[in-house]
């Protein structure tokens, strides 16, 4: 059993402590909105954030995470307010089959609070993502357009 604090409630998952935190959110909590796509941190696709920093939940055991504020695309609007990611990412239509959006979203969450009016050269550092669909464009005009909300 690992207590772990998702989204600023304490969850109480019943996983082995090397269980990836991915599967623990997936199967053992319920939050779906982080995807599986690689398994081996290379696609993003299960980005979310520990202790505000980006990270893919796929190649993290929960035993790395224990004690440390996860946050997840489910957690990322506050009081009902969409994060001004995600308000950019609706106006700016990024979204294609949407798979990888939930990580592409947190990728970015993290990257404004670190960067606020990040570069095209910091965003292309800091968004490794990966996105069938080619939303490459899209992902870098919301970033702008949340940057300068
Ligand atoms: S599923 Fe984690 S990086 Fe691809
Ligand atoms: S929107 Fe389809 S994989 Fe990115």
């Amino acid at each position: 059993m690992a207590a772990l604090m998702i989204n600023g409630q304490t969850v109480n998952a019943d996983v082995d402590p090397d269980t990836p935190l991915l599967w623990a959110l997936r199967e053992q909590i319920g939050l779906t909105g982080t995807k599986y796509g690689c398994g081996i941190a290379q696609c993003g696709a299960c980005t979310v954030h520990v202790d505000g920093v980006a990270t893919r939940s796929c190649s993290v055991p929960v035993s790395a995470v224990m004690g440390k504020q996860i946050t997840t695309i489910e957690g990322l609007a506050q009081n009902g307010v969409l994060h001004k990611v995600q308000k950019a990412w609706i106006d700016h239509d990024v979204p294609q089959c949407g798979y990888c959006q939930s990580g592409m979203i947190m990728a970015a969450a993290a990257l404004l609070k670190e960067r606020p009016k990040p570069t095209d050269a910091d965003i292309n550092a800091a968004i490794t993502n990966i996105c069938r669909c080619g939303t490459f464009q899209q992902v870098r005009e919301a970033i702008h357009a949340a940057a300068n909300a």
